[in-house]
C-alpha cells in the first residue's frame, strides 16, 4: 500500500520551485507578514478563469498600475475597463468585472467579503473563483479544483472513471487532501505542480513531491489519467 499524499510535502516543493507570478505573495514575503491583497486575488483569479498565465501577466500589471484599488476600479468610465480588457475575450468577465467592484464598494464599503460563500454571490464569481479567492486571500480551508488540479488527484487516486462524470469524485478526493495550514498556498502549490511536473504528456514523475504517493505512477497509467468518455 502507498503512503497517503502529504499537503506538507507539496508545500515544502512550493516553496521551493513555485512560479514567481505577479499577483503573487510568495512563501518567504507571507513569512515576513505580508498578506495577499483580495483585490489583486481576485482580478488576477478572474482573467485566469478563461485564459492562460502567460496571458494574464501583462493586463494584470497593467489593471493594477492604472487602478490599484477596487474603489480606482469601480469608478472608472465602463468604456475604459472594456477597452484595458480588450484581447482576454470573454468580455462578461469584463463587464462582471466592474459591476463587483461597484458592488463591493456600495455594499461591502470597499472591503471582499472573507468566506467562500459570501464571495460567491457577487457578480462573476463562481464556486471555483470564491474557493479561490477564500483560500488564498483570507486562509479558509476551501477547496480549489481547477483543469490542472483535477488531473494531479486523478492521477494520484488512480481514478479511472471519465471525465466529467469523475468530477464529483475528484472533488471529494482533493477536499481529503486540503489542509487548515496555509490552505491559499496548498492550492497554488496543486495549480503549479499541475502546470509543471503533472503535465498532460509526459508528467515529470521524477521531480514529484507526491511520486511516492501516487497510485496512478504506481500502476504505469499516470499520462492515461483523466480518462475522456469515448466520442
Ligand atoms: N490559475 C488560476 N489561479 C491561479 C493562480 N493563483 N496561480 C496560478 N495559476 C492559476
Amino acid at each position: 500500500a502507498l503512503p497517503p499524499a502529504s499537503a506538507a510535502d507539496l508545500i515544502a516543493w512550493y516553496d521551493r520551485h513555485h512560479r514567481r507570478l505577479p499577483w503573487r505573495v510568495g512563501p518567504a514575503e507571507q513569512a515576513a507578514g505580508r498578506r495577499a491583497d483580495p483585490y489583486r486575488v481576485w482580478l488576477s483569479e478572474v482573467m485566469l478563469q478563461q485564459t492562460t498565465v502567460a496571458a494574464v501577466k501583462a493586463y494584470f500589471e497593467a489593471f493594477t498600475a492604472r487602478w490599484p484599488r477596487v474603489e480606482d476600479l469601480a469608478a472608472a468610465p465602463d468604456e475604459e475597463v472594456m477597452k484595458a480588457w480588450a484581447g482576454l475575450g470573454y468580455y462578461s468577465r469584463a463587464r462582471n468585472l466592474k459591476a463587483c467592484a461597484e458592488r463591493i464598494v456600495a455594499v461591502h464599503g470597499g472591503r471582499f467579503p472573507e468566506t467562500a460563500a459570501e464571495l460567491a454571490d457577487l457578480p462573476g464569481i463562481g464556486p471555483y473563483t470564491a474557493a479561490a479567492i477564500a483560500a488564498i486571500a483570507f486562509d479558509e480551508a476551501a477547496t480549489v479544483v481547477d483543469g490542472n488540479v483535477e488531473r494531479v488527484v486523478a492521477r494520484l487516486f488512480a481514478i479511472e472513471e471519465p471525465m466529467p462524470a469523475a468530477k464529483p469524485a475528484i472533488r471529494k478526493a482533493a477536499a481529503t487532501l486540503t489542509p487548515a495550514t496555509r490552505p491559499g498556498d496548498f492550492a497554488q502549490a496543486t495549480m503549479d505542480l499541475g502546470a509543471t511536473i503533472c503535465t498532460p504528456r509526459k508528467p515529470a514523475c521524477a521531480l514529484c513531491p507526491w511520486a511516492s504517493a501516487c497510485r496512478a505512477r504506481a500502476q504505469g497509467i499516470a499520462e492515461t489519467l483523466p480518462r475522456r468518455a469515448a466520442k
